[in-house]
């Protein structure tokens, strides 16, 4: 039963003690985010796992490119685990090295050494390698706007991995007029802009997550129109659209400040994953919180991780035989590490 299950983590997690941490990403299940000895957005997940040194087992509650960025941060000696390896996603996987490597040579072609690639954390391992290598930085979406600034004071150009709308929601908050960005489709091959070639600043991957595409504009006009009080709030995730008629966009930690700041009886239409959501709804029973998509929006993936694959791994540590390790091979992890410092070294 449940409860069985719920007791016998209590129990493993007494049993290690410090040898083992659960850090858990916003948008994990109550069932399984219950056990996580930290929370956070990716920006802080990385900041926790670069700091911690004192455990063996470090049981990722997230999805894989957090599990390998935590691997990447941490020691030889610790353990990284994936309570589920089938929790990937969706982002992530729209760049691959190849197309990537592909499009770099095309780029230089077009563009000359003038370009700095940063990649979204939401990225494979061998992404966050090749931009290393290349003298660029990882972002998330709680620093995009200062990574991406940074950037642009280093080379005339930047390539954006793999979110299109994450880099172009923090270009634009940037003052970078549309017409100075252009999207290449890894699929094609190709560039897609419109204006001057000679202009453009801002290269943006052709990516998305599949679950922020589910908030629209028909969705903000509908709320509008019906409920005018409303506030909306959004992830830069979302289309430009939609984040350019919300009232306020950020990443999880920043969505979780504005309402833990609201006042009491405001309205407010978020527009992010559905388990966050529902754990804001029942943490402030005293305002009024909606999905932004009255579906509400699940991460498959994210969700992938439930307490049956929590305690599965949380068992084979207690057994000596540990399942689901996350070990980025040692070539990628030296170049990855140099694009996951240089942002968290980024003052
Ligand atoms: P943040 O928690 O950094 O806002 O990231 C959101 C997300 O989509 C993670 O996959
Ligand atoms: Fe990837 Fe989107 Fe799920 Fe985040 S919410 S893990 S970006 S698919």
């Amino acid at each position: 039963t449940t409860e069985e299950m719920e007791a016998r983590v209590w129990e493993i997690k007494k049993q290690l003690g410090s040898r083992l941490f659960i850090p858990g990403h916003h948008y994990q299940r109550e069932e399984v985010i219950q056990f996580s000895d930290a929370t956070g957005d990716s920006l802080q997940l990385a900041q926790i796992s670069a700091a911690n040194r004192e455990a063996e087992f470090i049981v990722f509650c997230g999805v894989h490119f957090m599990a390998e960025t935590a691997d990447i941060l941490t020691t030889e000696e610790q353990t990284v685990i994936l309570p589920d390896m089938r929790a990937g996603c969706s982002m992530a996987d729209m760049a691959d090295i190849h197309q990537t490597d592909r499009a770099w040579v095309k780029l230089q072609q077009l563009f000359g050494d003038t370009i700095l690639p940063l990649t979204y954390v939401n990225s494979t391992a061998a992404i966050k390698a090749f931009v290393g290598k290349n003298g660029g930085a990882t972002v998330t979406s709680s620093n995009a706007k200062e990574m991406v600034s940074w950037a642009l004071s280093q080379k005339e150009r930047i390539l954006f991995l793999p979110d299109q709308h994450l880099g172009r929601n923090t270009a634009y908050d940037l003052g970078i007029p549309l017409d100075q960005m252009a999207v290449w489709d890894p699929h094609k091959d190709e560039l897609i802009y419109e204006g001057n070639i000679e202009n453009i600043k801002v290269l943006l991957w052709k990516g998305h997550c599949s679950v922020h595409e589910n908030f629209t504009t028909a969705n903000i006009e509908e709320l509008r129109k019906t409920q005018p009080d409303m506030r909306i709030i959004v992830h830069p995730e979302c289309r430009r659209e939609v984040v350019a008629m919300a009232d306020d966009n950020g990443s999880t930690s920043y969505i979780i400040n504005a309402i833990e700041q609201a006042e009491p009886g405001s309205s407010w239409a978020i527009g992010t994953e559905m388990n966050l959501v529902k754990r804001l709804m029942a943490k402030h029973p005293d305002k009024n919180i909606i999905s932004l998509n009255p579906n509400m929006c699940p991460c498959l993936t994210m969700n992938r991780i439930d307490l049956p694959h929590l305690l599965w791994s949380l068992e084979s540590i207690s057994k000596g035989q540990v399942i689901n390790p996350i070990k980025v091979e040692k070539n990628i992890a030296d170049d990855a590490i140099l694009a996951l410092n240089r942002m968290l070294q980024h003052k």
